[in-house]
């Protein structure tokens, strides 16, 4: 009996990850690590057909895309599929009053209406290799983290000055295991990248914010773009006589569709996860910074809620505002319920338990690690205090108030002044003033206002007294005359019009930097900053710094201790694989959720003139005609679907990707139950969302007349196929030239 229940322990948590789907794994670590598990799962392919160096393989059709989303090449001429809302300021950019691609869509006719975008880049990842041998050269436990640090500096500057690479090349190291290994990347980054195409937003965007990390949904996210290379197929500046980029691979696509069950994998450029941390962290994210942060933005959207349904003009004004806000808002509430509802916390400790026991149990380990982690929690514990004040000064001096936000901008005129005299800050005069139309233009001085009274009365009853600064007290936060202290401290600042600011901006040198300080707003926002800066930051940093180190020593001893566990690293926007498969899911009681959507639920949410809801009429005149073409199945356009596979921010415009390496979907999302993934993930509620291809391709050509750019893609059926035929993917092609 003993026996078995520490067999079902050891089972637990020595073959962690458990569930098929947890885990961002390292593309040339697969064969070893994975490849047994995906093809049991279903894939048709090998670890070579995914990551090779010497012939072209999946990797070779993924790029980082914009430094923050990923993308795919969909064709042999460079044509890149990514998320609407990672092209999006590019399409705003090309937008005007009469050419509203944002509002219309944009599909270019041929590639000479293709549009350039400066400062857009795709970048692939040619290799990698694992270098933490040389990086940590000299490096030992005895060091402090700034002599260990400075060390991997001079080894990694070293290293990159000797690797082989080309000119247009470039290195890059990582750091993984929270500092205990180190990767390098030979990387090529394309510069020429024009917009093909987008739908309008009313379909790319369509739900907006209410639909946002929700599923069912029934977002078109997608626009396309083309990378452009010089003559030999080398990255190069925007030029006209740039050619179409020729892949060593791009992604075919399938007709065939997804069913429950189906193998599917996510290849991209996940930003961040923390998935090894103390159970004291995850009791801080679940019950301080988390908490905070929403409370903070559930006043504030409330409030610009309220005016922004009062009036259209307001509403044009908020609505990107409220979703920048609203976005982590909404994340952070499911991560919350998530952490609490898979027992987060509990689950850290025993496993925490289990760590102890088996480190106890080995002398050598114990001599080693022993109180690594003891230590790592209280100083957890210890930096609690200092981080519920940031997650407060942060929300409120850098996030949601406006006005606030932006005296950093005097701020900077009056260091300017007092530093390097009149004539710098005259030069810097000149930038606040340009920056006065934009800013003044989408600026409601009642929303701000009523929002820094909301705000700040909080922050008054909830933070210790040792924080509350004279400015705040002089308001009087909890007395009859607040709003119209607030109110005069806002007809007092030259931050409240753009009139203000221009009388302001027009004082001779001296008078401004002195008209500044004596802004009874500016004096308000440096006390603020300054008590921050002095009291709060140096603390965060000094405990956060011991909790960096401290992760730094209790991963290293997870991975002794747990030997036979596979770990994945936490996400730091490097390319990695992440495998499931497609699943419905139940987050509640009686409530099961289906894994795919169709063109019949977006008619269901369609709300004539609403701005989240509203569709455009040839949208549903094709819905009503069934003018489907060849995307439908059973008479139904499919729109979305779930599955299993483990992402986060930075996997936005990732491909969904098939058993063969096709192309079946656009990954956008998570569901809301699920975001705690980051934490925790968990397969009964973590599900990634994804486009459907074939939605994709109906709203190009049938909504986009735009058949031309699917005749460019390669479709294939690979489920019609006789079995056991093929396994590699298709559309792998030779590699022009042999490389290293
Ligand atoms: N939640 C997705 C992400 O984290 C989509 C955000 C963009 N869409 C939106 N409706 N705000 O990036
Ligand atoms: N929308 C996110 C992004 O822009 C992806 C969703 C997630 O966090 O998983 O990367």
């Amino acid at each position: 009996m003993i026996k078995s229940i520490i067999l079902t322990f050891l089972f637990v948590f020595s073959s962690l990850p458990i569930f098929a789907g947890e885990g961002m794994w390292l593309p040339f670590l697969l064969q070893q690590m994975n490849e047994k598990e995906m093809q049991s799962m279903g894939m048709k392919m090998s670890a070579e057909d995914i990551y090779s160096v010497n012939k072209g393989s999946l990797k070779d059709a993924i790029v980082q895309f914009g430094g923050g989303c990923t993308g795919e090449i969909i064709s042999g001429s460079g044509l890149l599929l990514t998320n609407h809302h990672c092209g999006y300021g590019q399409i705003q950019s090309h937008s005007s009053l009469e050419n509203n691609y944002v509002d219309k869509g944009f599909w270019a006719k041929s590639q000479k209406e293709e549009l350039s975008n400066p400062g857009l880049t795709a970048t692939f990842i040619i290799s990698m290799a694992d270098v933490s041998t040389s990086i940590l050269k000299g490096v030992t436990d005895k060091m402090s983290a700034s002599e260990k640090q400075s060390m991997v500096d001079k080894n990694m500057e070293q290293l990159k000055k000797n690797y082989a690479k080309e000119s247009y090349q470039e290195i890059l190291v990582r750091s993984f295991y929270k500092g205990n290994q180190y990767y390098l990347f030979v990387t090529e980054t394309y510069r020429d990248v024009r917009l093909v195409g987008a739908p309008p937003s009313s379909i790319g965007n369509f739900g907006v914010d209410t639909d946002n990390w929700i599923w069912p949904r029934h977002t078109c996210d997608f626009s396309m773009f083309r990378i452009y290379a010089d003559k030999n197929n080398k990255p190069a500046d925007y030029s006209s006589d740039n050619v179409p980029f020729k892949p060593r691979h791009f992604l075919p696509i399938s007709m065939d569709g997804i069913k429950e069950g189906d193998f599917t994998m996510v290849f991209g450029f996940p930003g961040s996860t923390n998935e090894y941390l103390p159970s004291e962290s995850i009791k801080q994210i679940t019950d301080l910074s988390d908490p905070v942060k929403v409370a903070l933005r559930t006043r504030a959207l409330d409030i610009m809620h309220k005016y922004m349904v009062a009036s259209e003009a307001v509403k044009i004004k908020y609505v990107t505002k409220a979703a920048g806000i609203s976005n982590g808002w909404k994340k952070w509430q499911g991560e919350m319920e998530g952490l609490k509802k898979t027992d987060a916390f509990g689950k850290k400790q025993k496993y925490e338990a289990e760590y102890n026991r088996l480190l106890n149990s080995n002398a050598a380990l114990k001599a080693k690690y022993g109180g690594v982690l003891e230590e790592l929690n209280a100083n957890v514990i210890k930096s609690n205090d200092y981080v519920k004040i940031r997650e407060y000064s942060l929300e409120i001096l850098r996030t949601n108030i406006e006005m606030l936000r932006y005296y950093s901008k005097l701020d900077a005129l009056v260091n300017a002044f007092e530093k390097n005299g009149g004539e710098e800050m005259m030069k810097k005069a000149d930038a606040v003033k340009s920056w006065g139309p934009g800013y003044f233009k989408n600026y409601e001085r009642k929303i701000d206002e009523e929002t820094f009274a909301a705000l700040l009365q909080m922050y008054y009853n909830d933070v210790d007294k040792e924080y509350i600064f004279k400015g705040l007290e002089s308001l009087a936060p909890n007395s009859d005359q607040y709003t119209a202290n607030v109110k005069a401290l806002f007809d007092a600042s030259y931050l409240n019009s753009e009139e203000k600011l221009n009388e302001l901006l027009i004082k001779k040198p001296e008078d401004l930097a002195n008209s500044i300080k004596s802004d009874p707003a500016y004096i308000f926002y440096k006390e603020m900053i300054d008590q921050y800066n002095v009291k709060v930051a140096p603390n965060v940093t000094l405990y956060e710094g011991k909790v960096t180190s401290g992760m730094e020593r209790y991963m290293a001893a997870q991975m002794e201790v747990f030997k036979d566990r596979k770990f994945y690293p936490d996400a730091n926007s490097t390319l990695r694989v992440t495998y499931g498969k497609v699943n419905s899911y139940a987050p509640r009681d009686a409530v099961k959720y289906e894994f795919q959507t169709y063109l019949d639920g977006v008619m269901e949410k369609y709300i004539p003139g609403n701005y989240e809801f509203d569709l455009p009429p040839k949208l549903i005149e094709l819905y009503e005609k069934k003018d489907f073409g060849p995307y439908a199945e059973n008479g139904k356009i499919p729109v979305a679907f779930i599955a299993t596979n483990h992402t986060t921010g930075g996997n936005s415009g990732s491909p969904a990707i098939d058993a063969y390496g096709n192309l079946i979907g656009l990954n956008f999302d998570r569901v809301w139950e699920g975001t705690m993934s980051d934490y925790n993930y968990d397969a009964s509620i973590c599900r990634n969302i994804m486009v459907d291809i074939r939605y994709v391709l109906f709203i190009i050509d049938k909504y986009g007349d735009a058949k031309h750019i699917v005749d460019e893609m390669k479709l294939v059926h690979p489920k019609s196929k006789p079995k056991g035929v093929k396994t590699t993917p298709k559309g792998v092609t030779k590699k022009p030239s042999a490389k290293k």
